[in-house]
């Protein structure tokens, strides 16, 4: 096999995105466009990879990091301007080049291998990557001679009508002999509509020199898709989104609405999991087996047990265990470590704390700032104290704890193994181990009240 090289090009501003974003750091299903490309690239046996950066360089770099090597385009003076760039790296080696716009978020590797093998096995110099598409405004047209045979590439605003006309287009992918393609690119002019140096001139430029170039045209058009704006963006959230999907369903995750379901590319759900409509998964969530996500739950990046139920709740950076039961209507902050078999019912807020083993705060509770034990009960309306306007302080509520409805712990507080703290208390000091705490205005019944008031008022 050739040695291979891949560039991707990354350097437009995106002018049609109309963003501050740089187009190619535009997310989709939660994941840079050029992230999406760089990581089908990777599954590639790709001796080097060199990313053509330019507006947002350096926000591009820190996105990629170590997994490409980095030539900076100045100025954005077209594509085959951008390729030019990877002189210093790429320029000399033998092998196949395989170039890659960016902002196709959708190219598969197993599309681009088949393109490497294409162009070995009719040993071109340059093979595109091609497809017939509906609607091919705004692409290059694939332009064949009557044998059928590629003979260029003309770009929509340069086309003619006849041109025009054409469906098959230019994806924007390319194989290239490393060699020919430095050469070539040597002879292309600006000497069109954008003024720009056209990559997809090279084609034409090879041809002339009687070298074989040919075209490899996939069925898959919706890998083809390239994203200039943000309807297209949408188009690509959508493919993207059931590739996702189905890519579950068939690991044995039931998806009961999976066009109204949106999963995030790298969260893993076990095996018998039913995600609910208008469920929310993203990050690097881990969702074990035979749970059930959903109606209506978002989820970013938390690790879930198994058997656990989530359901019209927002849960976020936090661990949570197995035969856990939350919501509906929960709100589980970052930080927050939820063990096995706990209850966290409606209008229960939890922030940056620890919830033991079987315990429950069934309904209407702030728990923030707080380690709580195994077994702890806490009675409906009962909060942890945790601000003074100023500093958080901890609560701790230690194992098979009982707080009463509507308790305040003003923290820093601790309520030690087993006690009892009476509903309605605020309790401003620790709770000794098995006692009774009871912190609340003692209860007068004035008897014959109401009569006597009455009395008064008639004189
Ligand atoms: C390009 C192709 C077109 C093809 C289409 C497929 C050219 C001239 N046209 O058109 O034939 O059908 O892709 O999607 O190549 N870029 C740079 N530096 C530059 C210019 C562009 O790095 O100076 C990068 C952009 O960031 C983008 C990619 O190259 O990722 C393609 O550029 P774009 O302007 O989107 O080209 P299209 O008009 O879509
Ligand atoms: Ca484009």
């Amino acid at each position: 096999m050739s040695n291979r090289y891949a560039v991707i090009l990354a350097a437009g501003q995106g002018t049609r995105m109309k963003s501050k974003l740089y187009k190619v750091l535009h997310p989709v299903c939660g994941k840079p466009m050029v992230q999406h490309v760089v990581e089908e690239i990777a599954k590639l046996k790709v001796q080097e990879v060199v990313t053509i950066i330019g507006h947002g360089a350096e926000k591009v770099k820190a996105q990629l990091g170590e997994q490409s090597h980095y030539a900076l385009q100045e100025e954005q003076l077209g594509t085959a301007h951008a390729v030019m760039q990877a002189q210093n790296t790429l320029e000399g080696k033998e092998g196949i080049t395989i170039v890659v716009c960016g902002d196709t978020p959708l190219i598969k590797a197993e599309t681009m291998e088949a393109l490497f093998t294409h162009h070995e096995k009719h040993s071109a110099k340059a093979t595109i990557l091609t497809a017939k598409i509906d609607n091919p405004t705004g692409y290059g047209r694939i332009i064949r001679n009557e044998k059928g045979l590629v003979e260029k590439i003309v770009e929509h605003k340069d086309a003619t009508e006849a041109e025009r006309a054409i469906n098959e287009i230019n994806t924007g992918t390319y194989c290239f002999d490393n060699a020919a393609l430095f050469a070539a690119l040597k002879n292309v002019s600006n000497d069109n509509v954008q003024g720009e140096y056209y990559l997809p001139d090279v084609i034409e430029i090879l041809k002339s020199q009687g070298e074989i170039v040919s075209a490899f045209q996939t069925n898959d058009i919706q890998e083809t898709l390239g994203v200039n704006d943000r309807v297209a963006l949408a188009e690509a959230e959508r493919i993207m989104r059931s590739r996702i999907n189905e890519k579950h369903m068939r690991n044995g995750v039931t998806i009961k609405d999976p066009a109204n379901t949106y999963i995030e590319s790298d969260v893993i759900i076990g095996q018998d999991t039913v995600v609910l409509p208008a469920t929310i998964i993203k990050g690097a969530t881990v969702i074990g087996s035979e749970c059930q996500i959903g109606p209506n739950t978002e989820i970013d990046t938390c690790k879930v047990g198994n058997e656990t139920i989530i359901r019209q709740s927002a849960a976020y950076n936090s661990s949570i265990g197995s035969y856990v039961n939350i919501g509906p209507f929960a709100h589980i902050r970052p930080a927050s470590d939820i063990k096995d078999e706990v209850k966290i019912g409606n209008f229960v807020e939890i922030k940056k704390a620890v919830f033991g083993k079987g315990s429950k705060a069934s309904h209407l509770s702030y728990i923030g700032d707080a380690e709580v034990g195994n077994d702890v009960n806490i009675g409906c309306g009962s909060i942890t104290v945790n601000y003074d306007g100023k500093n958080k302080f901890l609560t701790k509520i230690e194992d098979n704890v009982f707080i009463g409805c509507n308790s305040n712990l003003v923290a820093p507080v601790t309520v030690g193994e087993g006690a009892y703290v009476a509903a309605g208390s605020t309790i401003t000091q620790d709770v000794p181990g098995k006692a009774l705490s009871i912190a609340r205005a003692k209860q007068v019944n004035k008897e014959n009240y109401v009569e006597k008031l009455n009395m008064k008022n008639k004189q």
